[in-house]
């Protein structure tokens, strides 16, 4: 008889569906298997104001397969002009679950991010008021910061202080990839969370650029040294409370991937269940999974787990190598292993 395991469905704490005909695209491929995502507000032009998400998030439902039970966790997009009242507003209503603050040129669709941290001080003073939680993509853009130490430079200079400064804000460090943020984390109180990505949890830098250059494995964060994906993996299968997936699943199509300037991402969305099963299983973890996936998120969030549950069992799984789109093809992330785990 096969192996099966049962998990309440999981949520995404951090997805990128894009819009138009990407959204229509990408989106049945998070709610075949996921209740509920927060959605990042990476748009161009960015998700700014609460009458943009609320755009945004009529546009995801718009967009629903049939028969799809999926909400949408919509974000704004911190800019040196947010209104605090505007966030506070958004949140009330409902329609807002989190702030996302990107350091401006961090990565994609950045550039109207936050250069001058103590112009968003009254919008982190509201927010922590009203238990309202920042979403940071933690990395400094300085140009004289190594890449590969943006992560734990950020913390030092920027996250730590911010924190510091304004007692009681909820923090999500996202998509952390580095044993120092692991360690962050784990020291700090329950107003900080931290989510982990399904591709930082399987490939180190070697991916990336050992035997030729692997553009679909490029992402930011970009992925670090061995030491760094050994305390991902020994943080998420943990069971600790406060670490949670985001999947950061951000397609782009293959032409912009394949370019001499690449756009950062990985498609993970399709497989991701399939891997973590793996990962898990290879870890001595499974009774941890669910934690991971589907209860630790919400506890951070305030939400309750969903109802509803998603049976895995160990026949063996594929996946397409790319899904189609009216502007080209996306590759599906390729863990470069076979899966034991499929989602039944
Ligand atoms: O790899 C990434 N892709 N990291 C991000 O922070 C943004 C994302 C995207 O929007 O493509
Ligand atoms: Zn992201």
């Amino acid at each position: 008889m096969s192996q099966s395991l049962t998990l309440r469905r999981p949520d995404d704490w951090h997805l990128h569906l894009r819009d138009g005909s990407m959204l229509r695209a990408v989106l049945p491929e998070t709610t075949r298997h996921f209740a509920r995502a927060i959605i990042m507000p990476n748009l161009v032009p960015p998700v700014v104001t609460a009458a943009d998400a609320r755009a945004y998030r009529d546009r995801i439902l718009a967009a629903l397969p049939e028969g799809a039970d999926f909400t949408p966790l919509m974000t704004l997009y911190l800019t040196e002009d947010t209104d605090p009242e505007d966030v506070a507003a958004a949140q009330a209503s409902g329609l807002v679950h989190a702030v996302k603050l990107y350091p401006a040129g961090a990565t994609t669709n950045s550039a109207s991010g936050v250069r001058n941290f103590d112009k968003v001080r009254p919008v982190l003073e509201k927010m922590a008021e009203i238990g309202l939680p920042l979403c940071v993509h933690g990395e400094v853009t300085d140009a004289d910061i190594d890449i590969f130490d943006r992560e734990a430079v950020f913390i030092d200079r920027v996250l730590d202080p911010i924190r510091r400064a304004t007692p009681g804000l909820r923090v999500v460090m996202e998509h952390i990839t580095t044993s120092n943020a692991v360690d962050y984390a784990s020291a700090q109180d329950d107003t900080l969370g931290a989510t982990i990505t399904t591709h930082h949890l399987v490939i180190n830098r070697n991916h990336i650029l050992a035997g030729g250059i692997k553009p679909h494995y490029y992402c930011l964060p970009v992925a670090k040294r061995e030491t760094h994906r050994r305390a991902l993996r020994r943080a998420a299968t943990s069971g600790a409370a406060r670490v949670f997936l985001g999947t950061d699943s951000a397609p782009h199509t293959d032409a912009n991937k394949l370019l001499p300037c690449g756009c950062a991402g990985c498609f993970t969305a399709p497989n991701t269940l399939s891997i973590l099963a793996q990962v898990f299983e290879e870890e001595g973890a499974l009774h941890h999974l669910e934690a991971f996936t589907s209860l630790n998120g919400p506890a951070f969030y305030g939400l309750p787990p969903n109802e509803d549950t998603v049976t895995l069992t160990k026949t063996g799984a594929t996946y397409p190598t790319q899904i189609a789109t009216d502007d080209g093809p996306v590759t599906v992330f390729d863990p470069g292993f076979p899966l034991d785990w499929a989602v039944t």
